[in-house]
């Protein structure tokens, strides 16, 4: 592994979708903010030349609010061009001239996963994979199995340390601060655990349907696409222990630790859904039974936390878009007041997307003779979205070499063992009307526990 900065930025995929959405704007942002200066070429198959780069960077740093041409010029002026198929080994050997002295390059895969297995290998048939890195993206696989052959295939060309793997919620601050809420302060730790919390609900809702990502979705549902990821990322973060010692891999570690403990699902925890329409969805599959819609429960097999549940619902086409994290405690072991109240308790409410916004729930005494009270929340924070956008801080941080904020392969594997056992159809799929909170099966999931917590707007949207 090179503890070294990357020396040149190699993105394959250069005229795509992911490159015009995300890289351009990204390299923008190290160019702009911490003065990113290395050659960045772009590599692919569609008869362009350099220029055609430029214009098409250009284009995309406009449509993302970047104005001024003098600053679109730094990025530009880096940007070199190689054209070529993957399976040629001319592409790949012009690229190394490209490379030049570059002794540690960054190789982006923006490329559809099927060839990153071709890539990696002609990188280092090339002799551009040793001393360089490499940064995919989800999916990661399709299943635990097929997952596992790509890890054993990109180990063959680039070792462990040196394969960033994108999951881009952990580059969203507001999911840093899940963490860092945690553990830089110390009242937490003592009631974060089976003795004070009832159970955890994580929702990720999105009012908007698959859009133009029909074919892709229906390969892939909601329990592939936000679940076996970015969702227990966030339940690592809320529930993993605090990480000891300095040493680099502590975080992931516990991380990998907590994933690991995680009881697998099975079809009684899950509930799926579907809303109404997706079906003609361009690209969706006639009858199909893909889920827009999840929501299950989950246990950690730990001491910390042990029989207590964790709900976590994601979904399409609901009243919100908002990630949500809500921790609720339970009630104190006697009724002093003899007081009529609904079941709620105290929790801790942890929104993380689009912005930041943490609020705890207490109840409080109502003035009068009586005791009785009301529930209210404190807000402890509010934080508008105006953080470093999650591609530029892992780009950043790939380019550095450092990988906290990365998937790691045993962490990956954790992840896909959970949902291994509810992918493709091992329960029905419930219809559910847009804008609404899913299929009301759901509901049963949480029986015995706090309500689903439907998260408010954020405001502003
Ligand atoms: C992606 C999923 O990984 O995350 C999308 O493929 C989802 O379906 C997106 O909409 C949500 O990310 P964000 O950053 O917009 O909340």
């Amino acid at each position: 592994m090179t503890e070294k900065p990357s020396d040149a930025v190699v993105f394959f995929g250069a005229t795509g979708d992911l490159a015009y959405k995300q890289i351009f704007p990204a390299l923008m942002g190290l160019v702009r903010d911490e003065g990113l200066k290395v050659p960045i070429i772009g590599v692919a198959k569609a008869g362009w030349g350099l220029d055609q780069l430029k214009d098409r960077a250009a284009d995309s740093l406009k449509h993302h609010g970047v104005t001024d041409d003098a600053t679109i010029k730094r990025l530009t002026d880096l940007l070199r061009y190689v054209d070529g198929d993957y399976n040629d080994e001319g592409t790949f050997a012009e690229l190394r001239q490209q490379l030049g002295e570059a002794k540690h390059p960054l190789h982006y895969l923006a490329v559809p996963p099927s060839l990153f297995g071709t890539v990696a290998e002609a990188l280092a048939k090339s002799g551009s994979a040793e001393g360089g890195r490499l940064v995919i993206e989800k999916p990661f696989g399709h299943n635990r199995e097929t997952s596992k052959t790509l890890s054993r295939l990109l180990a063959k060309f680039f070792p462990e340390e040196s394969i960033f793997r994108i999951d881009h919620y952990l580059g969203k601050e507001p999911v840093q601060n899940i963490v860092y809420t945690r553990f830089a302060n110390s009242f937490l730790e003592p009631i974060w655990n089976r003795d004070h919390i009832d159970s955890i609900q994580i929702t990720m809702a999105e009012n908007f349907g698959v859009q133009d990502r029909g074919a892709f979705y229906d390969e892939t549902g909601a329990i592939r696409d936000v679940v076996q990821n970015h969702l227990l990322q966030v339940l690592a973060q809320l529930t993993m222990d605090p990480p000891t010692g300095e040493e680099h891999e502590a975080m992931r570690d516990q991380k990998a630790a907590l994933l690991k403990a995680v009881r697998p699902l099975d079809s009684l925890s899950v509930v799926r859904g579907q809303y109404d329409g997706y079906q003609s969805v361009p690209g969706v599959r006639a009858g199909s039974s893909v889920e827009t819609f999840v929501a299950v429960k989950l246990f950690i097999e730990s001491w910390r936390w042990e029989g207590v549940p964790i709900f976590i619902r994601a979904g399409k086409m609901l009243p919100v878009t908002c990630t949500e994290v809500l921790v609720a405690f339970k009630r104190p072991p006697r009724e002093t007041f003899n007081e009529i109240v609904p079941t709620k308790a105290g929790h801790l409410r942890m929104r993380i997307s689009p912005d930041v916004n943490i609020g705890m729930g207490v109840r409080v005494k109502l003035p009068g003779d009586r005791m009785v009270g009301e529930d209210v929340e404190m807000i402890l924070t509010q934080q508008a979205p105006s953080f470093t956008p999650p591609y530029q801080r892992l780009l950043g941080d790939a380019i550095r070499g450092i990988g906290e904020l990365f998937g790691r392969d045993d962490i990956i594997d954790a992840q896909w063992r959970v949902v291994e056992a509810i992918l493709d159809n091992v329960t029905p799929v419930y219809r559910y009307k847009p804008g609404t909170w899913g299929p009301d099966e759901a509901e049963a999931l949480v029986e015995g526990h706090a309500r689903w917590h439907n998260p408010r707007p954020a405001e502003g949207t």
